[in-house]
């Protein structure tokens, strides 16, 4: 359905025709002075020099003929030249009236759909995940659901680290520890144990004791080194360490990203990646574009219009192990045959940024993906503690995703039972729903690229610019709606009536424009859109609410009116959580 700019924005164009000017100039906004009104437009002032008139007499002209359009209802001119414009209330309510029958909510699915690969996520398996994976999954997957609601093919990967040093690490490791276990016997050509010889937290702590040594020791870092190749070689006895390890992290993963209500479509890892590799080498090789460089195999990307140097792109290393620059190539490879995206995206930190460039331009330059497949970085910043330092325990170590969440979940139940709305047995599952809204929102509100404070206090409080504070808002539409039935009233085919207020039209205003933010947000990448056009709604809504004696209304049609608004206020609230990624409850 046309957006309610586009209304406007039409009805403009017309009135600079009719008064004799192109209809170019007229454009509009939504205006910044919603004291003086809801749309403005500045063509008038763009128009002076090529009509060589004063503005302010060519916005007189277009006001006058736009005086009789039936979806504006008052049309005025300020000086230099500005036309304010006030839609017209009966429009505006027949929109929203058709909004209300659309399932979709006005929002139109994209005409022209694209395939989208999202690569969000990124955990690295053995090592528990902390909260600096934390953005990546919250933020690729509101993408994916905003992406998928407009009608893109959005294909979700969480791209496990699965074929990198930590597996040497690892291996090593438990080597030293147990060195008679069967998987290190290279003379042993049996079938291997089925059970795994560590559980999840004994893995964890292997990787950190290893991770630790290797960083002293060079003789123990060399062997992880070795040990790298020799599983990426395929050796016998280390696949099937692998193996185990993969059974144990995935499943602790899914436990994880179900929590934060993440699913990904495909499960896949570096390691895939691995076929594709020596053909991809070879071919490099042929076309002349990789060469040698002290003993790693390198291919140029710079290009003369740097400002800053960027660096040969490393495909291979001298010893012939692979990189993650080498696994992310080749996953180029195997996904354009698969599923032949137009477009893969990378939801990485911000600080990988350099890597993103050397593969993108290596993998255009050498040809394995073609010069229209578009490949973007979206690259976030870091979540800080209030020191301003990446965010950490209180004793200064790396802090556990699954700890973060319990952390403000028993912050939120603590908060929910001052409240004492809800029942203690219902108190858990609440605080869990409000506690995911607190982070995912806490996360989401701010500009991607920007690094933020994670401030568990004011994310978790229902007041202000927070999740809670949505919920809260959805919460008390809930409960006016269900008293309204309780007392006999229905939603079914009420009839919206004009504005009668400053409040309610400025509600309404607000709802209309779902279609508009939705499809913004996903066209700049930006769900802090979202979340800003939920918080102003939420503010209109309970604005309106407090100058408004909704239930106690006499005139039965006024009331059913405003319950549908209400109900339709709901219904674009609910479909922008879900769009970020949350739900709300029913009571809280
Ligand atoms: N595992 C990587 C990390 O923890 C992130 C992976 C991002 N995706 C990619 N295709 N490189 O830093």
């Amino acid at each position: 359905m046309k957006k309610l700019i586009e209304w406007i924005s039409e009805e403009v164009a017309k009135a600079f025709k009719k008064a004799g000017y192109d209809s170019y100039y007229g454009r509009i906004t939504v205006s910044n002075r919603p004291d003086l009104c809801e749309y403005q437009c500045n063509g008038a002032i763009a128009a002076q020099k090529a009509y060589q008139k004063a503005s302010f007499l060519i916005a007189e002209d277009v006001a006058e003929v736009m005086d009789s359009s039936e979806v504006c209802e008052k049309v005025t001119v300020m000086k230099p030249g500005f036309i304010n414009i006030k839609v017209s209330k009966q429009f505006l309510v027949e929109y929203l009236q058709q909004m209300y029958k659309d399932a979709r909510l006005s929002s139109d699915l994209s005409s022209d759909p694209k395939s989208i690969i999202v690569d969000y996520g990124g955990p690295n398996v053995a090592k528990p995940l902390h909260v600096g994976h934390l953005r990546s999954a919250i933020i690729g997957e509101s993408l994916k659901r905003i992406g998928r609601f407009l009608g893109h093919r959005i294909i979700g990967d969480v791209h496990l680290g699965d074929w990198g040093l930590q597996m040497g690490l690892i291996i090593i490791e438990l080597k030293e520890r147990k060195p008679e276990l069967v998987y290190f016997d290279e003379s042993f050509a049996g079938e291997y144990p089925l059970e795994s010889p560590f559980t999840i937290s004994e893995l964890e702590e292997i990787y950190l004791a290893a991770s630790i040594k290797s960083k002293k020791d060079e003789d123990y870092r060399e062997r992880a080194l070795v040990a790298t190749r020799e599983l990426q070689e395929n050796r016998r006895g280390y696949m099937a360490l692998w193996n185990h390890i993969m059974t144990i992290s995935v499943n602790d993963l899914k436990k994880t990203y179900k929590k934060l209500n993440v699913e990904f479509d495909l499960w896949k890892k570096e390691s895939d990646a691995q076929p594709y590799i020596p053909e991809m080498i070879q071919r490099m090789k042929e076309g002349g574009y990789a060469y040698e460089d002290q003993g790693a195999l390198v291919v140029d990307v710079k290009k003369e219009t740097d400002v800053n140097e960027i660096p040969p792109c490393i495909v291979l290393k001298s010893d012939g192990a692979s990189l993650y620059t080498t696994t992310d190539l080749a996953t180029l490879i195997a996904r354009i045959k698969q599923f032949h995206p137009d477009e893969i995206l990378y939801v990485v930190d911000k600080r990988q940024e350099l890597h993103f460039i050397q593969i993108f331009r290596c993998a255009w330059k050498t040809g394995l993906v073609k010069p229209d497949t578009k490949l973007s970085f979206l690259g976030f910043g870091t979540m800080n503690g209030k020191d301003g330092k990446p965010f950490k325990t209180r004793e200064g170590g790396v802090m556990r995703l699954e700890n973060l969440i319990r952390d403000i979940d028993q912050t939120m139940y603590r908060k929910i039972m001052k409240n004492k709305n809800v029942k203690d047995t219902d108190a858990e599952k609440i605080a869990e729903m409000v506690g995911l809204s607190a982070i995912k929102y806490g996360d989401l509100s701010h500009q991607i690229s920007r690094d933020y404070v994670f401030d568990i206090e004011r994310f978790t409080s229902f007041e202000g610019n927070t999740g809670p504070y949505i919920l809260y808002t959805i919460v008390r539409i809930k409960s006016i709606l269900t008293r309204y039935v309780k007392e006999g009233g229905s939603l079914q085919e009420n009839i919206l009536m004009p504005a009668t207020s400053d409040s309610e039209k400025g509600l309404m205003l607000k709802t209309a424009r779902f279609n508009s933010v939705v499809d913004n947000a996903f066209e700049e990448k930006a769900p802090h859109k979202v979340c800003f056009y939920i918080y102003e709604l939420s503010n209109d809504f309970n604005c309106f609410y407090h100058k408004t004696k909704i239930l106690t209304e006499e005139n039965s049609e006024q009331k059913a009116s405003w319950i549908l608004l209400l109900d339709l206020v709901r219904r674009v609230l609910e479909e922008c959580i879900e769009l970020l990624g949350f739900s709300a409850p029913e009571r809280m």
